[in-house]
C-alpha cells in the first residue's frame, strides 16, 4: 500500500480505517452494533493489506477501547489518530489546556498506549483559547504523549484564526466526497497552500456512494440526518433545511452510469476520485467487514477523462450545496 507523508513525517496509508463503527456492540444512533470480534478481524485484515492508519475519537462510544484492544502486540505497526471534543455530546463546552491534558490522558488509557500519533481538535469551537490551547498541544508533543497535532472540521475562518498563533498542524480532517464537494471552495486551496494534508471523512457519504441505496427511505435512519436530506427526514435531524434529495439521487444515477461504462464499482471509483484530488492525503473509510476493507484498499487509477466526467456529473449538486461544510447542523458550526 502506498503511503502519504504528512508534514512532520507521519507516513500513513492512503486508506485509513475509520473506527467510529468500532462500538463494541453498543450500536446506537448512526451505526448499528458491531462486535469486538468483527472489529478485530477488520484490524487484522488492515495489517494484512499493508494499511497502518486508524482513526478514532474520544466521543465514538467504545471505539478507543476496542481499537486499543485490537492493537495489542501491534501498537508499533499502527498510526493512531484520535480526537478530543464532544465529550458531553453536541453541547460540550470548549476545552481549557487542563481539559486537553485530561482528554489525552483518558485517550491513552483507553487505547492502552503511551502515545497517540495524531491528536486532532474535533472542531475549532472546542479550543477555549487558540494560543493557550496550541501551546498545550505543543507541550504534549514535547512530553511524547502525542507525535503531531491535527485539526478537524476547520473552515477557512477557523484556519485563518489559528494561523495567527501557529501553523504547525499537520492535517485537517474534513467531510468530502462526490456528493459533498463544498471543501473545494476555500478549505482545500488553503490546506494545499499551507501544506496541511486533508484527511477525508465520510468518503462514501456514509455508504451512499457504494450504490446500495436508491431512495431516501432505503438509507438507515441514523444516516438521514444530514443536509442532503429533507430537514424532517428523522426526529434527530438538526438542520431544518429543504435538503436536496432529488438532485442527490439524480447525481448518483449519473455517477452510476459513468462507473458502469468505466467498469469500476462505485465505491472504488468514489475513493479513487478523492485520492486523485491534489491535497488529499488519505481517505478514512468506515468498514463493517474485512471484505469491505479489502475492496476499499485496492485503489484504482482513474483516467483523466473519467475524473473529469465524475467532476462534471456532480457540479450541479456542488453548486446547490454551496459553501456549507457542516453536514448536520444549521447554522454551520464549521466556519
Ligand atoms: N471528524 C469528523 O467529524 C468525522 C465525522 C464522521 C466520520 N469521521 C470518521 O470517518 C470515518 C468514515 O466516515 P463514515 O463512517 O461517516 O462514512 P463512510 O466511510 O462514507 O461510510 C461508511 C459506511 O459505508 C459502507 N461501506 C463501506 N465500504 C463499503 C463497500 N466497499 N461496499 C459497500 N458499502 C460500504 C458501510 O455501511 P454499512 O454499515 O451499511 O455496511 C460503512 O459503515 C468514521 O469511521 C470516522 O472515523 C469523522
Amino acid at each position: 500500500m502506498e503511503l502519504s507523508e504528512l508534514a512532520g513525517g507521519l507516513k500513513v496509508s492512503k486508506t485509513c480505517v475509520g473506527c467510529w463503527q468500532f462500538n463494541d456492540n453498543k450500536g446506537a444512533g448512526t451505526w448499528k452494533a458491531q462486535s469486538y470480534e468483527v472489529s478485530k478481524a477488520i484490524v487484522d485484515k488492515a495489517f494484512e493489506l499493508g494499511l497502518n492508519f486508524f482513526d478514532t475519537a474520544e466521543c465514538y462510544a467504545g471505539s478507543e477501547v476496542t481499537l486499543g484492544k485490537c492493537l495489542q502486540g501491534r501498537r508499533q505497526d499502527a498510526i493512531i489518530a484520535s480526537k478530543f471534543g464532544f465529550r458531553e455530546g453536541i453541547t460540550t463546552p470548549p476545552y481549557s489546556p487542563e481539559q486537553i491534558d485530561e482528554a489525552i490522558t483518558a485517550s491513552l488509557e483507553k487505547l492502552q498506549t503511551t502515545y497517540v500519533d495524531l491528536m486532532q481538535v474535533h472542531c475549532a469551537h472546542f479550543l477555549k483559547d487558540n494560543k493557550e490551547c496550541v501551546e498545550e498541544l505543543k507541550r504534549q508533543i514535547g512530553r511524547g504523549r502525542i507525535r503531531q497535532y491535527g485539526l478537524s472540521n476547520y473552515g477557512p475562518n477557523n484556519l485563518r484564526s489559528l494561523f495567527e498563533h501557529d501553523t504547525s498542524a499537520v492535517s485537517n480532517q474534513m467531510s468530502y466526497n462526490l456528493l459533498w464537494r463544498s471543501l473545494e471552495h476555500e478549505v482545500l486551496p488553503i490546506c494545499r497552500e499551507k501544506g496541511i494534508g486533508v484527511l477525508v471523512y465520510s468518503p462514501l457519504q456514509q455508504g451512499l456512494l457504494s450504490g446500495r441505496f436508491n431512495t431516501p427511505e432505503e438509507v438507515p435512519g441514523g444516516r438521514r440526518r444530514g443536509k442532503l436530506y429533507f430537514g424532517d427526514r428523522t426526529k434527530k435531524s438538526l438542520h431544518g433545511q429543504a435538503g436536496m434529495e432529488k438532485e442527490m439521487f439524480e447525481t448518483l444515477g449519473r455517477i452510476r452510469n459513468i462507473c458502469s461504462k468505466a467498469g469500476v464499482p462505485m465505491s472504488k471509483t468514489s475513493l479513487a476520485w478523492l485520492l486523485q484530488q491534489e491535497g488529499v492525503a488519505s481517505v478514512i473509510v468506515g468498514c463493517r467487514t474485512p471484505e469491505q476493507l479489502e475492496e476499499n484498499s485496492k485503489i484504482v487509477n482513474l483516467s483523466d477523462d473519467v475524473v473529469k466526467q465524475l467532476t462534471e456529473a456532480t457540479d450541479e449538486l456542488k453548486a446547490k450545496l454551496g459553501k456549507t461544510l457542516d453536514q448536520w447542523v444549521h447554522p454551520d458550526r464549521f466556519d
